[in-house]
């Protein structure tokens, strides 16, 4: 059967990490705070020559490197963001000059942290069709750039980056790798809970990240741990079979609650939310690129990814390596 199969995975951090410590100094907050509520103890912040596009590229490349491929393979570019480099052209474009790819299909996805599971459903959909064979996902973010850094309810929990997967349409076994079963889901009643407060036909200003917390916390233990369900079942299976999770790093207390609703032992869980903070979209594949490299993840073995973020949107995959 065909399916759509991880190669590949690169990701990319710009160059100045931020301790808790160094941001006590200029916001009313603490280490001590910080690390006990969120488990975040550094978050990396781009530098004026660093852009969304700019990481997106670097980790579009480490991608491409682990899987074999060179940039003139690649037919589809598909980069979650909800911090584009400019309103318009999609920021995808951009990565698919930087990479010297002369005509391939590339646009933008924006379902803010979930983004990356609707980019990876997409991408799969397009290759399940035929109309991809090798697509780069992307999710990349500088979510600095619209923080408020006088509100110490947000500034504190986000951070920038990218991670970057290779997709390949490969013919393989039922038991074979690839995509199994993904999930999304949004609800757009929750828009006040979760926002940013600007935007090209409104204020024509790009905005500051406004947040409701506690209420968002809540959802996202609820909405995860049932999405997580709905695709193992989709997928045929159930969650002794699945041997990581790698979840959206919002929270160190979100990822706990989650698993523990599923009955999956914290072990199983890939954590860089202590490394990275929250980067939105880039998150997951930032986390699953770490846990890839550093050979906790191997061939064969069953990952689910998730992620749930502002709209509400939100959405889970089940994938073999
Ligand atoms: O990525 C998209 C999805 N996003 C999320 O999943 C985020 C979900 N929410 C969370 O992770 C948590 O709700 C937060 C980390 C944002 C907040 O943790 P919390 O335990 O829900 O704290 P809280 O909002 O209830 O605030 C508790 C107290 C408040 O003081 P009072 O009103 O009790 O006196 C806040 O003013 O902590 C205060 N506070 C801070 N204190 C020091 C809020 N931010 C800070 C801060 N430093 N940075």
């Amino acid at each position: 059967m065909r399916r759509a199969v991880i190669s590949g995975t690169g990701s990319a951090l710009p160059m100045r990490r931020v301790s808790n410590a160094e941001l006590a100094e200029t916001v009313d907050t603490s280490d001590e705070w910080i690390v006990e509520r969120t488990g975040i103890r550094f978050r990396y912040i781009a530098g004026p020559d660093e852009t969304t596009g700019t990481l997106a590229a670097d980790a579009a490349r480490a991608a491409l490197t682990a899987a074999g491929k060179a940039a003139d393979d690649v037919d589809l570019i598909v980069l979650a963001t909800a911090t584009p480099d400019q309103t318009f052209p999609a920021t995808a474009t951009k990565v698919q000059a930087m990479l010297g790819i002369d005509d391939c299909v590339a646009f933008d996805v924006g379902a803010v942290c979930s983004g990356f599971l609707y980019a990876i459903q997409v991408a799969d959909s397009l290759i399940k069709t035929g109309a991809a064979n090798c697509a780069l996902v992307i999710g990349a973010e500088t979510f600095s750039r619209i923080l408020d850094w006088e509100d110490r309810t947000t500034c504190v929990l986000f951070g920038d980056g990218a991670g970057a997967v290779v997709l390949e349409a490969r013919d393989v076994a039922e038991d074979g790798p690839g995509i199994l079963a993904s999930r999304l889901h949004a609800d757009g009643r929750h828009n006040e809970l979760l926002y940013v407060d600007g935007g090209p036909s409104t204020t024509g200003t790009v905005g500051k990240v406004r947040m409701k917390g506690r209420e968002v916390f809540r959802h996202a233990v609820t909405n995860l741990a049932s999405v997580m369900d709905e695709s193992l079942v989709a997928a045929g299976l159930v969650p002794g079979d699945v041997d990581w999770v790698v979840p959206h790093q919002a929270n160190a207390r979100i990822l706990d609650a989650t698993a523990r609703k599923l009955g999956l032992a914290a072990e199983k869980v890939v954590v860089t939310v202590d490394q990275h903070a929250n980067t939105s979209a880039a998150s997951v594949p930032l986390a699953l690129d770490t846990a890839m490299r550093d050979g906790r993840i191997k061939p064969g073995q069953i990952v689910v990814l998730e992620a749930m973020g502002g709209g509400f949107t939100w959405g889970a995959a089940v994938v073999r390596i």
